[in-house]
């Protein structure tokens, strides 16, 4: 089984070959520094740099794979990409793509939920789907866009328990170290910076909403906005003043315990509740080292991540998602499914 995969949904360009349980190869374009001087993704600029880098992506995810071009009938068995959520600019550049590689190779397109990516990345071990999933599991997604919590029955069948009202975990880390100073993307230069800190940092609140299984993060980014401007003044951020550099570091600590505790306390208590005994974490907070460990500190759950390099967009994981559904029977050819914006399940 041959599987041609397309992720295109914010700002990573990526494209992957999966053959069989081996990864062929992965290639990722990111756009970080086209974004940075806006500290956050300029959705036209997204687009814009997908519709480049497409075919320099492709070519070097074929070369890699040793697929000759022109592409022949018979090439690959499905074509995948990310179907959504993300920006509808950006997904359409990965969906052209993918249905022209699908007319050519004469094979089904299959459009992929890009947040069950971030979850079979997990399966992935030194280029090979080596770690399957294990199900009945909970599921907790922590990316730029989505902090989700689902109950995952098996492959395709997950039950959202709870969402995000407002800021994404990854938005909130962004969004802090926007106010810090510090350039985008703000989760790992917050994880740096804390692991620097010494002595007592701040007190923030954990936003741990009890009575629901739903996430929210910006009064825990407002208290951090709060905590700055009692300590430069109002208008700190417009007139460019920033702490200095040990206080930086402590309040990056002090809001990651934050975060960290809210989600890992709120994720064991939902597996909990439902008897659960395996956590799957995805997403690129999941890349976050402090989060890793407070998760392995819970000796009743068994939490698995994918390795680093899986944890951000990535074309791999989109072609799991794909050979899951092969496997299953279950998908239908694409080419007249529309976006899809939302929902998490085995739609399209
Ligand atoms: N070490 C880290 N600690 C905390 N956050 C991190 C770390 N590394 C990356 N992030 C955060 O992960 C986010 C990017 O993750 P990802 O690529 O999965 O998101 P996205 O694709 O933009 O959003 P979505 O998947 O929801 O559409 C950014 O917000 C980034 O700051
Ligand atoms: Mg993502």
């Amino acid at each position: 089984m041959k599987i041609l995969a397309f992720e295109t949904t914010c700002d990573e360009t990526s494209a992957a070959v999966l053959e069989g349980r081996s990864l062929r190869s992965n290639t990722v374009f990111s756009q970080i520094k086209l974004h940075r001087k806006y500290s956050g993704v300029v959705p036209e600029l997204a687009s814009r740099a997908h519709l480049e880098k497409i075919p320099f992506v492709l070519g070097g995810a074929l070369r890699r794979a040793g697929i000759g071009v022109p592409l022949k009938a018979g090439a690959f068995d499905a074509v995948a990409f990310s179907r959504g959520p993300g920006l509808p600019g950006a997904l359409m550049v990965g969906r052209v793509a993918a249905e022209a590689a699908a007319e050519l190779s004469g094979a089904p397109l299959i459009g992929v939920n890009h947040l069950e990516g971030h979850l079979l990345a997990c399966e992935f071990e030194k280029g090979r789907v080596a770690r399957p999933l294990k199900f009945p599991l909970l599921v907790l997604i922590v990316s730029g866009g989505h902090t989700e919590l689902w109950h995952a029955r098996g492959y395709g069948d997950y039950k959202v328990l709870g969402r995000t009202r407002d800021d994404a975990a990854g938005e909130a880390f962004d969004k802090v170290a926007k106010l810090l100073g510090l350039p985008y993307p703000g989760g790992p230069e917050v994880e740096k910076e804390a692991a620097r800190a010494k002595g007592k940092g701040p007190d923030f609140p954990r936003p741990f909403m009890p009575g629901t299984r739903d996430f929210s993060f910006s009064g825990l980014k407002t208290a951090v906005s709060y905590y700055l401007a009692a300590k430069l003044g109002q208008d700190f951020y417009k007139k460019g003043l920033r702490l200095p550099a040990s206080e930086i570091a402590l309040v990056c600590r002090s809001f990651q315990d934050a975060a960290v505790e809210t989600l890992v306390k709120k994720t064991a208590d939902a597996a909990r509740s439902l008897g659960l005994k395996r956590i799957a974490v995805g997403g690129g907070v999941s890349a976050n080292g402090a989060l890793r460990s407070a998760f392995a500190r819970l000796e009743d759950l068994e939490t698995r991540f994918s390795e680093r390099a899986y944890c951000s967009d990535n074309a791999a994981m989109v072609a799991l998602c794909a050979l899951r559904r092969l496997e299953a029977g279950k998908f239908r050819n694409s080419l007249r499914v529309e976006p899809d914006l939302g929902s998490a399940g085995w739609a399209g």
